[in-house]
Formats: C-alpha cells, structure tokens, sequence
C-alpha cells in the first residue's frame, strides 16, 4: 500500500484527553460503531477481532480465533463454576465459549451498542451469559477469572493503575488476569511509524495508545498482581492480518455498499500499515498472565 495514502498529521501530538480513571470514554467505542454487516464481511464467522493463534498451519482463521481463547482459558485454568469477566468482549464469542464449551458464568463489558446487540443474540433463556454497555471502570461484581483481548490499547496509559487495581479488586487470592495486548516493541525512530499512529488515532479509532512492555508489567505489579507467564504471539498477528486483509479484499464490492470507498481504502490502510509493523517487530503482541501477588 503506497504510504502516501496516509494523510499527513502533526507529528508527536498528544492525543490524550486525561479522564479521571473512574470514568469511562465512550470514544472507545466508536470504530466498532461503523456497521456489524461490514465486520462480518472479513472477520471469521466468530467476529472475533483480535490476534489468534494458528496452533497448526492449516488452521482456518475460525479455528486459530478459537485456539487463542482456549489458549487463554488453559492458562488462567477456567473451569465449571468460575465467573469469568471479558472485559472488552466485542462481538461476544469468548464469553460464550466461557459458557458453552468450559462450564463457566461469564460477563462481557463493551462500550459499542453495535456490539452489545449482536452478542446479545448470543444469550440463551437460562444460561449464565451477560453481556453489558458498561467500561470496567464502573465495574464491580467480583469475578474469579479475568481475561481482555485487544482492549487494553483503548484504555491509555494515564489509566493503567486503574485498570489493574480494579482487576485485583474484583479477583480472590487465587485468581488470574489474562491479559493479550499489542505493544510497541522494537525501539523505533520511524517517522512512518508516527504517521501511521497519528493516522490511526484521527480516522479510525479515537481514543487508542500502545504501551510498552514495562507499561503493562509495572503498573500490574504496583496493583498487586504478579507476572506469571508473558508468551509473543507476533508471527500470528501477521497471519490474522494477512486473512483480514484477503477476506477485505474479496468482499471489496460489498464492502464499499455498506459503508464508502474512503472507509474501505482506510481499512486497508490500516490493516497492511498493521501488518508490516507486526512484520518488522516495530509493534508486538503479547498474552500476559497475572496471579493475585
Ligand atoms: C478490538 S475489540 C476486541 C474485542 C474482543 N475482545 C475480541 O477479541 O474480539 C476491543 C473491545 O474493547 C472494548 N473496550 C474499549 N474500552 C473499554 C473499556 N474501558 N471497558 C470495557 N470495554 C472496552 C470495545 O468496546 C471493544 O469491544
């Protein structure tokens, strides 16, 4: 993708508003606002919007979404009777897999209404699945398990203290926190790099900041939760990339009927600007595992 597409911004901006770390910003909410029908044109049947983890090569990207939230469930040891929390659930799979497939009660917190009524269809009468508009900042059931895929980059740095505090608020003694986010990685002095990101921030999500990995063990740690296990699942992120990108691309003409042909260009933008920096290790994904200290 020719990297003048991309408009030009100001570069080193600050682009956060400082909230106070009880209040949520439904800014956050707003990429996933565009249309439920345009997602389903290029995520897999799941929705699931997120890193997966391609457990073996032939994988579909279904299967690889799944195997990164069984991988999730195996290392926070989800099991029946455990109140699991999604925080930043989406479209709502992993809450429902919580459910179905591990004998849990789950809860899933997202701030899109798009969201919230798509997962919503996911609820059976009688089953312990719940879905709620609702940030993690007013949160404040206790939970026995918590995981997050791909939410963390919405909450910024100013409000990392928080987000781990109220997690070890809501766990008891023996509880787990799995957290998967993308990180910036590689030191970088790449002005595209900050183009990209400034691009990123003004078109298509709003409210967003990658941390660094001291940015997510730090703050985690001042809270109370210790680091158990930390495992890179960057080579997937390029895999899960370069399917989105394929099944975007092949639903071009659909695509652009629901929404335009300036959102699909900057999608694509997005997606392969993604998928480069992923390539070159500039940006990381990780799951981080974290038990009460
Ligand atoms: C990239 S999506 C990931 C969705 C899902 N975890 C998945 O893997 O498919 C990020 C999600 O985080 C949610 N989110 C962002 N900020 C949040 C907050 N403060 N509290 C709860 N959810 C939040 C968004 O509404 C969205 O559902």
């Amino acid at each position: 993708m020719a990297e003048s597409r991309i408009p030009r911004g100001r570069v080193g901006q600050t682009y956060r508003r400082s909230l106070p770390s009880d209040q949520t910003d439904r800014n956050a909410g707003f990429h996933y606002e565009f249309s439920n029908e345009f997602y389903a044109l290029w995520l897999d049947p799941t929705m699931t919007y997120s890193c997966a983890y391609f457990e073996r090569p032939d994988q579909t990207l279904e299967e690889a979404q799944m195997a990164k939230v069984d991988l999730a469930f195996r290392k926070v040891g989800l099991g029946p009777g455990h109140r699991l929390l999604d925080v930043g659930c989406g479209w709502g799979a992993t809450a429902a897999r919580a459910v179905e497939k591990y004998g849990a009660s789950a809860v899933g917190l997202t701030l899109s209404q798009n969201q919230l009524t798509y997962a919503q269809t996911r609820v059976r009468p009688g089953t312990a699945l719940e879905y709620r508009l609702e940030g993690w900042e007013t949160y404040q059931a206790p939970c026995d398990r918590i995981v997050s895929f791909g939410a963390f980059e919405h909450f910024t740095s100013p409000k990392y203290p928080a987000f781990f505090g109220r997690c070890r608020e809501l766990l008891p003694a023996d509880g787990r926190l799995l957290l998967q986010t993308i990180t910036v990685s590689k030191p970088s002095r790449s002005f595209e790099l900050l183009r990209f990101a400034y691009f990123l921030h003004k078109e298509l999500f709003q409210r967003s900041e990658l941390p660094r990995l001291e940015q997510v063990v730090g703050p985690a740690r001042e809270a109370g939760l210790e680091l158990l296990h930390a495992e890179t699942l960057r080579p997937h992120y390029v895999a899960t990339l370069e399917a989105w990108i394929a099944n975007l691309e092949g639903q071009k003409a659909e695509a652009i009927r629901l929404t335009s042909t300036a959102l699909y260009e900057k999608f694509l933008v997005y997606l392969e600007g993604a998928a480069r920096y992923f390539r070159s290790g500039e940006t990381g994904v990780y799951q981080f595992l974290f038990g009460v200290a």
